[in-house]
């Protein structure tokens, strides 16, 4: 017999009570489901619903109902539809009617929206640190490859000369913004449900307060209706989510660009890479595809949940239980993702040579030829279209800037001299550009002082 089952006489069919289970995913949520019906049972005593005695049968056989999930022991019955029916329903089983009490002005609406934040509140911590862990590998790769020049690309092409450690960091800051999201997000989880009940509130003397304070809330859901059919925090953590996503994304892809045999800039390390089962000569980077592949599903997360969001009238409706599988997904994908990342990075050998070299070929200094000009007073313009001229002619001849006589420049351009070869080096090119955020040493050294100390602020999510 369900819980629910007064009003029905027949049994459910076999196909639907697989279909309605959220059972074999929500299980997960077992941890969070005690914790609040803990803490709802604290509250009926103190407010005289239900005595000391029944408040601490209640309290015990939940514990033990804890213990063997925990463990493994606890034998699911898919027939109890979802995690707080198997909970409720073994309670009552094993402590009789006084079981029954647990669910006093509570309803599983209110209850599964408190899940969700408890469980929401949790994860995202473990995110924040993680991401936090890999700002921390991200700094390292730049402390390790400090002076080691790079093309910085425009459209893929050669555009201008970077520190890599330079190029590395943008990646941190990337990350600092998901930081602060995870902030707004854990701060939006800050809401206690619980007392909403079905929607209307309950007609029981329930203190909403001391519950919210037991659990760790700082306040409450002001309107019930709001309470049980809030799925905003969800829908901000997986917007967060599809964020990690892309700046997680967008690095695996240059990492493969990266590692390419045309590339050649990093190599990645066996260990995180696997082979081909027809291609003998191959090192795949699948874990850096991977992470680009799985950014797709976070995206799917976010959409799914706003499309099961944006046709529901108030108040609970059944299409939320399919909030928990793109949320579960999003959080396991983002976490395995930022582990991966991590490795991935922090395994990589940089291959200097390679990315100085490139930095040589394509004219990545012909910015610095045209900023040479404008320091002898050739407007900007002018100084472009000589720059322009002076690469067209390098293209014809096969050479680099640097290899054009004085003659041939001064033919270009009279307001060039003997001084225009020191500016054409690449790390000429990259010492000049101190302007603040710039990609001079000074200015990455800097840089990653004010890194160290956004770690060190970010602390208290460990
Ligand atoms: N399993 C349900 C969910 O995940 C719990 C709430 C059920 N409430 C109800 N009135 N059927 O949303």
């Amino acid at each position: 017999m369900k819980l629910w089952g007064g009003r029905f006489e027949e049994r459910t069919d076999k196909f639907v009570e697989e279909f309605t289970a959220s059972l074999p995913f929500d299980k997960r949520l077992f941890r969070h489901d005690i914790r609040g019906s803990v803490a709802h049972v604290t509250m009926l005593c103190k407010c005289g619903l239900i005595t000391d005695d029944e408040a601490n049968t209640i309290k015990d056989a939940l514990g033990e109902i804890y213990r063997e999930m925990e463990s493994g022991e606890f034998p699911f019955d898919l027939a109890d539809e979802d995690i707080h029916m198997a909970i409720e329903r073994t309670l009552i089983d094993r402590v009789g009617v006084v079981g029954g009490k647990l669910h006093t002005a509570r309803s599983r609406n209110d209850q599964v929206a408190l899940d969700l934040r408890l469980f929401l509140r949790e994860e995202i911590a473990e995110i924040a640190a993680l991401i936090v862990a890999f700002q921390k590998a991200l700094v390292e790769t730049a402390l390790n490859n400090l002076d080691v020049i790079m093309p910085g690309y425009t459209h893929l092409q050669r555009a201008q000369p970077v520190l890599f450690s330079h190029h590395i960091m943008a990646y941190f800051w990337m990350l600092g913004r998901d930081i602060e999201r995870m902030h707004f997000c854990r701060e939006q989880t800050d809401r206690l449900p619980l007392g909403s009940a079905a929607l209307a509130g309950t007609t029981h003397p329930i203190d909403r307060e001391y519950v919210a304070g037991l659990l760790g809330f700082s306040k409450i859901c002001e309107n019930s209706i709001d309470g049980v059919s809030d799925r905003d925090f969800i829908v901000e953590f997986l917007s967060a989510a599809t964020l990690i996503a892309v700046h997680l994304s967008r690095l695996a892809e240059e990492i493969i660009i990266w590692n390419s045999s045309e590339f050649g800039f990093v190599e990645l390390s066996e260990k995180y890479t696997t082979g081909s089962s027809i291609m003998p000569q191959k090192k795949n980077p699948d874990v850096a595809e991977l992470i680009r592949g799985k950014s797709g599903r976070v995206f799917g997360d976010l959409i799914g949940m706003l499309t099961v969001l944006k046709g529901l009238p108030l108040a609970y409706n059944r299409d939320m239980q399919e909030d928990k599988e793109t949320l579960f997904d999003a959080v396991d994908t983002v976490k395995a993702c930022l582990v991966a990342a991590r490795g991935l990075i922090g395994t990589m050998t940089v291959n200097d040579k390679a990315m100085v070299q490139a930095a040589e070929e394509g004219f990545a200094n012909a910015t610095d030829l045209a900023d040479y000009l404008v320091g002898k007073g050739v407007p900007f313009r002018d100084a472009h279209r000589t720059a322009g001229e002076a690469v067209k002619k390098c293209l014809v001849e096969c050479k680099a800037l640097a290899d054009l006589t004085l003659g041939e420049f001064k033919a270009l351009n009279k307001a060039i001299s003997e001084d225009v070869y020191g500016v054409l080096s690449v790390k000429e090119s990259v010492k000049k550009r101190v302007s603040s955020g710039g990609t001079s040493p000074k200015r990455v050294a800097e840089q990653l002082e004010t890194a160290k100390q956004v770690i060190e602020r970010e602390k208290d999510w460990f």
